[in-house]
């Protein structure tokens, strides 16, 4: 299959770049580079030895899109492209909520006008809310979000829900994504945040190699077995290897599926740290601080449905995750900057 990453040049995107290289379809990548770079294309050219079609445009730029499209005719669209920071989020709303919805109209419009039947989304867990017990279940009501980013998922998978309900010729997977951390054995890609990291694991490899002097656990009451959070970590390269699968489970159905990415095996983040330290024979500097406003205790996947349509389950586990971050992370200091 010929598939077009939208957001391609991104943490998940240049990873699902080669895993779908690796089974042997094309890609061709979108991005608007606003949170990413050339050289993650560069990278993963190099590391499947494949050129790879891509372009700087904007996915609510609809004429330049279409323009794409025209020119690099495809079979299935994978949809990365959208800002992703929580905390930003709630600091500008409206952009988040134009960027993220403007690129899914933008792209289901294209998509519709070229012909194209079969879209991927990245969707998250979020979307899930504080309503739903872990284990979460596809079946489960989706619950209400705390944050601009998480109703933006929620409202894009409403809005791909509706597309295809209309237009019965549409396939829609809505991928929710638990927590992506690790990076390509190779260390040569990864996950490359700007300024000071907001996930965990960009800060215990920053903190690891020294750019930031130390880790704060983010609350050590929660009703939990060691007091911290509990989350369902997965590899980035098991999390593009379910991309694979899922565009190739779109070719063969019609109308909405939703699918978890996750282990469906929670980690606390004292886990995190241990492993970590573990893994790569080394000592973090971390200390326990206040809760972090918005956070849920618990939140993990029931992975059943991924394996049971997809054939796919998660492979590597947590010792895998942080040996790759960390390989990835001393290997580029500055990420994709020199
Ligand atoms: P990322 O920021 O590394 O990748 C997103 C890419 O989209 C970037 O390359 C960015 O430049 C591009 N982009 C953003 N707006 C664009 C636009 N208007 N036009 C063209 N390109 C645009 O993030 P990621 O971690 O790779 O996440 C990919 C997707 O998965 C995002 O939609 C994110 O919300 C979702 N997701 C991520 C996580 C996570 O923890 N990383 C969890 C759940 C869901
Ligand atoms: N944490 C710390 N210290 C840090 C950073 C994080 O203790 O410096 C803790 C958090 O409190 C949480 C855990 O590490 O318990 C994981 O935090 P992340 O920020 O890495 O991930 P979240 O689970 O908060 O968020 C992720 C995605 C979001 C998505 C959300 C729900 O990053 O995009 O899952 O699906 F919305």
């Amino acid at each position: 299959m010929r598939v077009l990453l939208a957001g391609g040049a991104g943490y998940i995107g240049s990873h699902t770049a080669v895993s779908l290289i690796e089974a042997g379809h094309e890609v061709v990548i979108v991005d608007n580079y606003d949170n990413s770079c050339p050289e993650a294309i560069a990278r993963v050219e190099a590391l499947t030895n494949i050129q790879i079609p891509h372009y700087e445009v904007d996915v609510k730029d609809k004429a330049a899109l279409d323009a794409v499209f025209k020119k690099e005719p495809v079979d299935c669209v994978i949809h990365f492209a959208g800002l992703k920071a929580v905390g930003e989020s709630v600091e500008k709303p409206v952009a988040y909520y134009r960027n993220n919805i403007d690129t899914t109209l933008t792209l289901l419009e294209v998509m519709k006008e070229n012909h194209v039947n079969q879209i991927v989304f990245s969707s998250s867990a979020t979307v899930y809310g504080a309503e739903n017990a872990s284990p979460l279940y596809e079946t489960m009501k989706k619950g209400t979000c705390t944050n601009p980013y998480g109703w933006t998922k929620w409202m894009m998978e409403q809005i791909l829900s509706d597309a295809a309900y209309a237009d019965k010729d549409l396939s829609v997977i809505l991928l929710r994504y638990f927590n992506p951390i690790g990076a390509h054995p190779s260390g040569t890609i990864g996950e490359d945040p700007q300024g000071i990291p907001n996930n965990l694991m960009p800060y215990v490899s920053q903190t690891a190699i020294g750019k930031r002097e130390c880790l704060t656990v983010f609350g050590g009451d929660y009703d939990t077995p060691d007091g911290t959070c509990l989350r369902d970590y997965i590899h980035v390269c098991d999390l593009a290897e379910g991309h694979v699968k899922a565009v190739e489970y779109a070719q063969t159905r019609k109308g909405v599926d939703i699918i978890n990415l996750g282990t469906g095996t929670p980690y606390s983040v004292l886990d995190i740290v241990h492993a970590f330290e573990k893994a790569n024979n080394l000592k973090l500097n971390y200390k326990i601080g206040p809760r972090r406003e918005g956070d849920l205790a618990v939140c993990f996947s029931n992975a059943d449905k991924a394996k049971e349509v997809l054939g796919w389950q998660a492979k590597r586990n947590l010792e895998d995750m942080c040996r790759d971050s960390w390989n990835w992370q001393k290997q580029n200091p500055n990420g994709y900057k020199k």
